[in-house]
């Protein structure tokens, strides 16, 4: 089976136009407690098996040319889960983290994370920012982890931050633009995602790059995150990469690919 799985996985790579891959693939990996359920164990077994598909999307998408992968992890809504729930995914959060670092740089991986951090215990905090002045320099590909975020809180902290610019006259209003409000996102530096995945089956978006992905594609798998393997990604890529991205405009408006 694995076997199997890897040559379909190759196979797929192979089918991959490198002249159009996205530039940056958003994820929201879901799925982790209905697979646990499945197997008759405990949520946090399933957290605890969503590392691997983590370690596969974060090497398809090196493979594939993605320069910019960005995962959602954990969100503001998340910390009214169970507190044994939530104290597993941050434990898990730090020992992964901790564990992978060394991989992460040898494979050129920048790592970083958008989000309320603020509110991260001072644990996954530390364990973070070392992982990120560690990998800072790296360049193939940039791993973000949105960790404590939601859409709502970085748009509210953002509109909050512009009024009080205003208010103090260090900003006139007519400098607010769409460029000026995404240089105040917590995604600033990021490009918008050209694409968003998200597994499990549920088709909405929960909270998440909501001014970012104006014009991502949007693609959906019933696989649940803890089975998510290279293939799915390169299939998503291969979906991508057959549709036609107008932002607005009419076919014959396009520039011929
Ligand atoms: C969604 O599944 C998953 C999460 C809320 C947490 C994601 C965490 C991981 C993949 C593990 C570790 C992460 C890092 C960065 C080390 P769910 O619990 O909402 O599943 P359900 O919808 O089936 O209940």
């Amino acid at each position: 089976m694995k076997n199997n799985d890897a040559r379909s996985a190759q196979e797929l790579r192979q089918q991959i136009d490198a002249a159009r891959v996205p530039v940056h693939v958003a994820v929201i990996m879901d799925g982790n407690g209905r697979w646990a359920e499945q197997q008759g164990n405990d949520r946090i077994s399933g957290h605890l098996h969503g590392v691997q598909p983590i370690r596969e999307a974060l090497t398809a998408a090196t493979e594939a040319g993605v320069k910019y992968l960005t995962l959602y992890a954990f969100s503001t809504e998340n910390w009214n889960r169970p507190k044994a729930e939530v104290d597993a995914l941050m434990e898990l959060l730090v020992r992964t983290i901790a564990g992978e670092v060394d991989e992460l740089d040898r494979n050129g991986v920048r790592l970083h994370a958008i989000g309320d951090l603020d509110s991260l215990p001072q644990g996954c905090r530390t364990a973070l920012k070392q992982a990120m002045d560690r990998t800072a320099r790296n360049g193939r590909i940039t791993l973000t982890l949105a960790l404590s975020y939601s859409s709502r809180w970085d748009i509210l902290r953002m509109v909050r931050g512009i009024a009080t610019d205003i208010r103090e006259h260090r900003l006139d209003l007519h400098a607010v633009n769409e460029q000026l409000i995404g240089q105040r996102l917590s995604t600033n530096g990021l490009p918008c995602p050209d694409l968003l995945i998200r597994t499990s089956g549920e088709q909405r978006i929960s909270n998440f790059l909501l001014w970012e992905i104006a014009y991502a594609e949007l693609w959906f798998t019933p696989v649940l995150w803890p089975d998510f393997r290279k293939q799915h990604l390169f299939q998503a890529i291969l979906d991508y990469q057959r549709r036609e991205r107008r932002y607005g405009l009419t076919s014959e408006q396009l520039p011929a690919s």
